[in-house]
């Protein structure tokens, strides 16, 4: 089935289990806010992203697949959202604006990267002087669960130490995320 895997991404992130919209409500996006949100998956949040910032504000939607930028592109088009710019991972540093980003967003998707100390190292250019990074991630402690069985976890402590390497310090941590950690960190000064 088309975009199958986009759909699905899609469907658990959209699940009120996953509470976006606490989500949103904690992130308080502000109208002409850029955001990039890496591994976007089926664009769920970057979509949601894109309606709160607006038509002045900006989402780039990164993936390593096409096919689910594919899949983004297409529900923007059916949404009416013109503020949203697909960017596959190889041309993320030609991409996305110098020093000009107020959010990184990273959902379920920490435990994918591989040399994240350099790749968030890197990513700082990005963003703005206040600019923040937000990490969803699945824990690695509680139960017998798909993530753990295949290692897609990684744990705050380990996120937290790897952020600091990177040049970052935690800022805020939430604790409603059932099954993930939610930090936010801030670029070290
Ligand atoms: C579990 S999905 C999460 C999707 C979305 N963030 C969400 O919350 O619904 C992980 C996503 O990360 C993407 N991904 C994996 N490695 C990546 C990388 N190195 N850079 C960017 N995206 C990556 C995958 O293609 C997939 O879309």
């Amino acid at each position: 089935m088309k975009h199958f895997k986009a759909k699905m991404f899609n469907r658990k992130a959209s699940n009120p289990k996953s509470k976006s919209d606490q989500i949103l409500r904690t992130l308080a996006l502000h109208p002409k806010h850029r955001i990039a949100d890496i591994g976007a998956g089926g664009g769920y949040f970057a979509l949601r992203f894109a309606t709160a910032v607006g038509s002045e504000g900006k989402v780039y939607a990164v993936d390593i697949n096409p096919d689910f930028l594919q899949f983004i592109r297409e529900n923007c088009l059916i949404s009416g959202l013109d503020n949203v710019e697909t960017v596959n991972v190889e041309d993320v540093h030609s991409s996305l604006p110098k020093n000009g980003l107020d959010l990184i967003f990273m959902r379920n998707v920490y435990h994918h990267l591989p040399e994240r100390i350099d790749y968030f190292r890197k990513m700082a250019a990005f963003l703005k002087p206040n600019g923040k990074v937000v990490i969803i991630e699945y824990k690695s402690g509680g139960s017998f669960s798909f993530h753990k069985i295949f290692g897609h976890h990684a744990s705050q402590q380990t996120i937290i130490g790897e952020m600091e390497e990177a040049g970052y310090l935690l800022g805020k941590s939430f604790d409603f995320l059932p099954e993930q950690s939610f930090a936010i960190f801030d670029l070290k000064k």
